[in-house]
């Protein structure tokens, strides 16, 4: 449940839910990025191969700058614990086709377990579906990655079937389970 304004008047971002808290990345997390996108545990199941400190400031600075562009059609937010403003993963809501999204996410391994993608995911989705009214949400996950599987699933994501070769990740090809949300099905 999200119990904060979704976007401040300046158009930033800011979304509260149970355990976790979206906001808009500013360049000084990019150290913290690193921790994630440099961390092959994660990167297994992301669709790219583990990026340098370097590269990790480079995406940083790439969202802070996408997030200022109207109209805008990516919402990549940080995300923190709700009583410390460190970036301990991300969420992405990439808007695409008629009012739909891809989605996306990360947790730092250190806070794998403890509820935080299950609560980012749903108040980002409480935002796709409530202020940006899409009608559509998609998720494409690695068929090994059984923990974001469980996440989509226990928020009610249907899985459609199989992408083949959906991705070029850690020197191979890789599949993607296809999942969807649509807004009649998302309980708010
Ligand atoms: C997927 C990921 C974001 C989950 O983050 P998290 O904060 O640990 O997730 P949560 O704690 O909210 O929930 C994880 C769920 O997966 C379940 N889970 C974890 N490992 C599992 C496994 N091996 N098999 C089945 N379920 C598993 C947990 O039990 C939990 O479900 P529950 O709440 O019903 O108990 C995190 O593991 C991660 O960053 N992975 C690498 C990047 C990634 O895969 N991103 C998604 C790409 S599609």
């Amino acid at each position: 449940m999200t119990t904060t304004e979704p976007t401040a008047p300046d158009g930033e971002v800011s979304l509260t839910g149970q355990r976790t808290r979206l906001r808009e990345f500013v360049s000084a997390d990019g150290a913290a990025a690193y921790s994630i996108v440099g961390d092959d545990r994660v990167t297994k199941f992301l669709s790219f191969d583990s990026r340098s400190p370097a590269a990790a400031q480079e995406m940083i600075d790439g969202a802070v700058q996408r997030s200022k562009s109207q109209p805008r059609n990516e919402f990549y937010l940080a995300m923190t614990q709700l009583d410390d403003d460190g970036l301990i993963g991300f969420c992405r809501l990439a808007l695409t086709g008629v009012k739909a999204a891809k989605l996306g996410y990360a947790v730092a391994a250190a806070h794998w377990g403890r509820g935080y993608a299950s609560d980012a995911v749903s108040i980002m989705l409480g935002y796709a579906f409530g202020s940006l009214s899409l009608h559509r949400v998609t998720a494409a996950i690695g068929p090994d990655n059984a923990a974001s599987q469980a996440v989509v699933e226990k928020l009610g994501f249907v899985r459609e079937g199989v992408l083949r070769d959906h991705v070029f990740t850690n020197g191979a090809w890789r599949d993607s389970v296809l999942y969807s949300l649509l807004h009649d099905e998302w309980a708010t």
